[in-house]
């Protein structure tokens, strides 16, 4: 899988691009890569944003500097959308990451992240050289940086051989493994601490009681989620 992310901040995925699973994936011949909206513009002084119309407060990411970017990166009009490649913007606004997109995005050979900064893009660029608008969350952070690497950390640990048997991602939170709810809790060494003690039924031996509890407490977990969620 290709992930290109398109940032104005590349040195702040360096921590990122070190981390085990993440290089597991690049072994793997999976490539992350980011692209500096600086590199390709055309305007003085590497400008890459501009004031917006009709006034208000910040910057605004200008559509000339993405589309010089995008056409600089896969020698095409990017108007004229990449066949098989995902271009996502990233915005508060947008769809919400959860687990059904980030299969979907798994599931993807190319993936675009376009990481806005200050007031974001002039819409124009999303309008016309995006598929998606994709959101971590409703609230504002101050760039796109951390939603692109929480989609590719996501993305790449579901990809097959990632994250190693000894972490497999079959079954964790919201896989169809625990029929989509969040994972039951775990408990290691020491059995007792302070007055807590760990679930009986967890140092009893019997893997079948083991397996029964573990479905309970996730079931439970997604019932209490959903009546928290107005599901
Ligand atoms: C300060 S934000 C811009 C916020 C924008 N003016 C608004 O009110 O929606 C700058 C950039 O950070 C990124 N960003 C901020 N919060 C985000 C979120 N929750 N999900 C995805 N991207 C986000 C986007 O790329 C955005 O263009």
């Amino acid at each position: 899988m290709n992930l290109d992310v398109f940032t104005l901040f590349p040195d702040s995925f360096e921590w990122f691009l070190g981390q085990h699973h993440v290089r597991n994936a690049l072994q793997l011949g999976h490539q992350v890569e980011c692209v500096d909206y600086r590199d390709s513009t055309t305007l003085s002084g590497r400008q890459v944003d501009d004031a917006p119309f009709g006034g208000g407060a910040g910057m605004v990411l200008r559509v000339d500097v993405i589309e010089a970017a995008l056409r600089d990166r896969y020698g095409i009009d990017p108007a004229n959308r990449a066949p098989g490649r995902r271009v996502i913007a990233l915005t508060p606004g947008g769809r919400v990451l959860d687990e059904d997109l980030v299969n979907e995005l798994a599931a993807e050979e190319s993936v675009t992240l376009l990481c806005g900064r200050y007031e974001g893009f002039d819409e124009r660029a999303i309008d016309n050289f995006c598929t998606d608008r994709v959101s971590l969350g409703r609230f504002v952070l101050a760039g796109g940086e951390i939603p692109a690497m929480a989609i590719c950390d996501a993305v790449l640990r579901k990809l097959p051989g990632v994250l190693g048997d000894e972490h497999s991602a079959v079954e964790e939170s919201f896989s169809e493994a625990l029929d989509g709810a969040p994972e039951y809790p775990h408990y290691t060494r020491p059995a007792v601490w302070r007055d807590w003690a760990v679930p009986e039924v967890l140092l009893s031996g019997d893997h079948g009681r083991i397996e029964e509890w573990r479905m309970a407490q996730s079931q439970a977990r997604g019932a209490a989620q959903n009546a928290q969620e107005g599901g």
